[in-house]
């Protein structure tokens, strides 16, 4: 990751929103238009779909690890079993992996070529995901944690790592859209 990437205008967990350099960068559709452009239908509903599967995946963990916070240690296990955790959570990091790896190979690579101005926008998408993708890999390991020990202190690691998923996705995929979706609209 770049020393730029770690400078808190550019680092997902710490800005506010696109840094000011990259604004200029972007095709200028504005946002209340992207639903009745033409070409919405195609692969912008598509990716909009997809991050919005990713949003609600992130808000459900954060919110179901809080509600397990203050349940007494005697329920924990059924409320652990009965939540779906295990298998909700395992299908999130699988399916942000996998529509990272399509990103990062498959469109941002494409996105360059056809808009080379947008080189430093692909720059910071591709750090965040660095950066999602550590902490996927801390929920994953809070995950196991909780299983193999749950407990007061294990759904409170997940926990942590569950609510600072959630803030760096919905930052990430609002910033995202800002770049993409512009680009998806001009070519289907
Ligand atoms: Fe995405
Ligand atoms: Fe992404």
């Amino acid at each position: 990751m770049s020393a730029e990437y770690q400078q808190l205008t550019h680092h997902v967990a710490m800005r506010d929103g696109l840094p000011s350099a990259i604004r200029p960068t972007l095709l200028e559709e504005a946002q209340q238009d992207w639903k009745a452009h033409p070409r919405f239908a195609g692969k912008a509903r598509f990716f909009m779909k997809i991050h919005r599967q990713l949003l609600d995946g992130a808000d459900w963990l954060a919110d179901r690890t809080e509600q397990l916070l203050d349940t007494p240690q005697s329920t924990l296990v059924d409320q652990i079993n009965a939540s779906g955790i295990q298998q909700r959570t395992a299908h999130l990091l699988h399916f942000a992996h996998g529509h990272h790896e399509i990103e990062d190979h498959g469109y941002f690579p494409q996105f360059i070529q056809l808009y080379p101005n947008l080189e430093h926008a692909m720059q910071l998408l591709d750090g965040d995901h660095k950066v999602l993708d550590e902490t996927l890999d801390g929920t994953e390991t809070g995950l196991a944690d909780l299983m193999r020990n749950p407990n007061r202190d294990s759904v409170g690691l997940l926990h942590r790592n569950a609510a600072a998923l959630k803030k760096i996705m919905h930052r990430h995929i609002t910033d995202e859209e800002d770049i993409i979706i512009p680009i998806f609209l001009r070519h289907g």
